[in-house]
């Protein structure tokens, strides 16, 4: 059986489809034009500064780190205050590197819709995102370095390792492969390369003009791989998926899955911050920067995520149905990135759904830094206790999962290729549960205490 022919080459009868895309695109694209919420950003960036808006919270009070933990009950108000304001420090962290990528992956995929025809209106809408991106990224930048600076210090407080534990032979390990690991990376790209070609042969007459052009001036194609895609996908196998992206129309639309996916997240916590301007605006009150810029910018995405739905949802349809090989490479995208963005439920990160251990060095500066000036064992013996046990947190972050969950589900109920463990996405709903969360953050506090300096 031939993998990379599709059950229907040709392109199919999907005129009233064809028209609703450029229309919603069209309205969509406008509205965004005629908007000025990205220009509203860049002007409230230049006037930040932390010290004229540090003794006001940024959003609701659970939009702080380690919100309902024994140590947030614990906190004096002025701790309070600054774990308010290092919630936005770390999801806007987040952002920041899921929007760099979302530049780039705008381009790979713009460059394969741009050899249709009936899709130049996508292409300018996808870069005119692009630019907006730009802005909101430098706007993100300014502010988090600043407030990082003002509350956690300048000084690196990154894990150091402990010599002695046997963890330590492991990141040796680590450290030694990643050396050999550099040698064969220009085989590694060619074989991606090459694999991608030659899985979805069929479609190549939709090679990315943007592939094309890093591929003239021989410039690899790099696979940004913080952000979202990062947190869930290994960067050889990003590198892959870029290319694959790059590569077929189906593909190119299933990004928008992905792309989706980080816009539901953001929404879900950024919208907080969105009611909370409205609040401050209707009592005339104060309103501290950050809370205007996620106002904005919230405005600004809701753009995105219309732009993420059509394509995802939508625009797909237009095309060849896809291929066995491209089902398998969409599907496999699909499930790790419920598994890797989509299937934790950290209890000190309200609103994001990565695994909790990617957040305990962020936890342990925090503890370490001049805000708390712990020692090391006891801020261990406050990430055990705020990590590793049931607390409010957890049911509050159990309330941003279902309505998250519930946002996805309705994308992916709707996409026939998906398999049913990606269509009733059931990675993500398994992990809802806040006594498996709690059952593996025992585990990997085990694993970070082991490297933490005591
Ligand atoms: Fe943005
Ligand atoms: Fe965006």
């Amino acid at each position: 059986m031939d993998t990379t022919q599709a059950p229907n080459s040709g392109k199919q009868d999907y005129t009233k489809l064809e028209k609703r895309h450029i229309k919603v695109n069209e309205i969509n694209y406008r509205n965004n034009l005629e908007s000025d919420y990205t220009e509203k950003i860049v002007t409230l960036e230049k006037s930040f500064d932390y010290a004229s808006n540090n003794d006001h919270y940024w959003g609701k009070p659970e939009q702080s780190v380690l919100y309902g933990t024994p140590l947030y009950e614990a906190a004096s108000e002025s701790q309070k205050l600054a774990l308010n304001h290092l919630y936005w420090v770390g999801h806007y962290d987040h952002i920041a590197a899921a929007e760099a990528s979302t530049i780039h992956y705008n381009q790979v995929t713009a460059g394969v819709f741009s050899q249709i025809g009936d899709y130049q209106g996508i292409c300018s809408n996808l870069k005119h995102e692009a630019e907006q991106e730009k802005s909101h990224i430098h706007a993100f930048h300014h502010i988090f370095s600043k407030t990082k600076i003002a509350l956690l210090g300048k000084r690196t407080m990154g894990l150091k390792l402990n010599k002695n534990s046997s963890s330590h032979q492991n990141w040796s390990q680590k450290l030694i492969s990643e050396f050999q690991q550099s040698f064969s990376q220009n085989f590694q790209y060619d074989a991606l390369r090459f694999l991608s070609k030659t899985l979805l042969k069929s479609q190549t007459y939709h090679y990315s003009s943007y592939l094309q052009d890093l591929d003239e001036k021989r410039e690899p194609l790099t696979a940004l791989s913080k952000g979202a895609l990062g947190m869930a996908i290994p960067s050889p196998l990003l590198q892959f998926f870029a290319f694959c992206w790059g590569s077929s129309p189906f593909l190119a639309c299933q990004y928008y899955t992905y792309r989706y996916a980080a816009n539901t997240v953001l929404k879900n916590y950024e919208h907080n911050y969105f009611q909370h301007f409205k609040e401050l605006e209707k009592e005339e009150k104060f309103t501290p920067i950050p809370t205007a810029v996620s106002y904005y910018h919230c405005l600004d995405e809701s753009f995105h995520m219309t732009t993420s739905q059509l394509i995802a949802r939508d625009m797909y349809k237009e095309f060849p149905q896809p291929t066995v090989s491209e089902k398998v490479i969409a599907n496999l995208v699909f499930y790790l990135m419920q598994r890797g963005f989509l299937g934790g439920l950290p209890g000190g990160l309200i609103g994001s759904f990565v695994h909790e251990s990617s957040m305990m060095p962020l936890y342990y500066r925090i503890l370490r830094s001049p805000l708390f000036d712990m020692p090391a064992q006891e801020a261990l013996h406050w990430m055990e206790k705020c990590l590793c046990h049931e607390h409010q947190g957890f049911h509050v972050q159990t309330q941003y999962h279902q309505r998250a969950l519930k946002t996805m589900s309705g994308l992916a109920s709707s996409l026939d290729y998906l398999w049913p463990i990606n269509r009733e996405m059931r990675i993500m709903a398994a992990g809802g549960s806040i006594s498996k969360a709690i059952e593996n953050n025992i585990k990997a506090f085990n694993e970070f205490r082991e490297i933490a300096v005591v």
